[in-house]
């Protein structure tokens, strides 16, 4: 096993065969060898830089109904909220000052802000925050849509593929959704020219060491250059409710390999990560993670942005999410940093 994360080091790649024999046989010992070269890797070229992304949940209307998650359509105890501009703009003003230069623009697939609202939303963030990143995560869209968003100021796209094979991705979501639709919604993104967040939930139901070797693949493929992942956590409303969360064991350990899969990515340690442990985030970065995602959503909406329950960080002040990652990233000797913190090639960083 040692020496196939070697070569994974070496070739950014393994075959699915060797891929699903390192997942399902890795031991304490083989995650201790791979973490240290993924945190080798991330020292190299990020050094102790943790970037940071301001994360703005402004809708959690959704018109899919995706069985593992707490925002579906169909969950009626799901209590709907929809910012304003004016509050999504307040969001930014006190995330800049906080030394935040990424918003993430997050929400369900919400019919009601397509085209003109999205647009006037993101050229004004454009207009008055010109040195950040504006990234979205609002699902699946149009090639045109994706497009003008683009031309409007957006520079990045989060949208996890979820499982990378037909069957499971079938498993999780119901027909109007595909795997298929899914994927060209992820290269039209590249072609436009965005910076590609891809991922998908660890432990999903379902999900197998087999599936799992089937996102590695996919993910070498896409080559985004963002890469989330963290457990799946069940929520109570869904119809996954019974199914057991995620393991951390599992979830470090792909996130060391998807550091020596594409070496330069940004991964970040999610908030579903600090949910099942209380230092899966510090741990998280340990393994080879380097983008922290605290969030800054007004307080009064926090409780009602739940994918899953047990969320963290839904109390807090809007500066305390990142004062907390700040303290935390400094225990285990890293320092967040005020840079937009955008996809660098190897050659530039090297
Ligand atoms: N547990 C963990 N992660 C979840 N997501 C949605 N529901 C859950 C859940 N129950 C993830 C999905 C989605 C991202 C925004 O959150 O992977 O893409
Ligand atoms: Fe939100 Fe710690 S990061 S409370």
């Amino acid at each position: 096993m040692f020496q196939l994360i070697d070569k994974l080091e070496k070739n950014n790649q393994l075959t699915k065969d060797e891929f699903i024999y390192l997942l399902s046989n890795f031991n304490q010992d083989v995650s201790k060898y791979l973490f240290d070269k993924a945190r080798n890797i991330s020292q190299k070229f990020f050094g102790n830089k943790i970037y940071v992304r301001g994360l703005i949940e402004f809708t959690n209307f959704c018109i899919n109904d995706c069985f593992y998650c707490g925002i579906r359509k169909s969950n009626k105890n799901c209590d709907r909220y929809r910012l304003t501009k004016e509050q999504i703009l307040d969001c930014c003003k006190k995330g800049y000052e906080l030394g935040f230069r990424t918003f993430v623009l997050q929400g369900g697939e919400d019919l009601k802000y397509r085209h003109d609202d999205m647009i006037d939303i993101i050229s004004t963030i454009r207009q008055e925050f010109p040195d950040c990143a504006i990234t979205l995560s609002i699902g699946e869209r149009t090639y045109d849509e994706y497009l003008k968003y683009f031309e409007a100021g957006a520079d990045r796209y989060l949208l996890r593929h979820e499982s990378a094979n037909f069957d499971h991705f079938n498993k999780l979501h119901t027909k109007n959704q595909s795997l298929d639709k899914r994927k060209e919604c992820l290269f039209n993104l590249k072609k436009i020219g965005y910076q590609v967040g891809t991922g998908f939930m660890v432990g999903s139901p379902f999900q197998t060491f087999e599936t799992l070797a089937e996102d590695l693949l996919f993910i070498h493929e896409l080559k985004p250059e963002m890469i989330g992942i963290g457990p799946f956590i069940p929520h109570k409303d869904t119809p996954f409710k019974n199914f057991s969360p995620g393991r951390l064991d599992l979830t470090l350990f792909l996130i060391g390999v998807l550091r020596l899969m594409i070496p330069n990515a940004l991964i970040p340690a999610t908030t579903a990560l600090g949910t099942i442990d209380p230092k899966g985030r510090e741990l998280g970065i340990l393994a080879g993670a380097n983008v922290v995602m605290p969030n800054l959503s007004p307080v009064e909406v926090r409780n009602k942005y739940l994918l899953y329950n047990g969320k963290i960080c839904t109390g807090e002040e809007a500066a305390e999410c990142r004062m907390c990652l700040q303290n935390r990233m400094k225990s285990i000797g890293y320092e967040l940093v005020v840079d937009r913190g955008d996809f660098k090639p190897l050659e530039a960083l090297a």
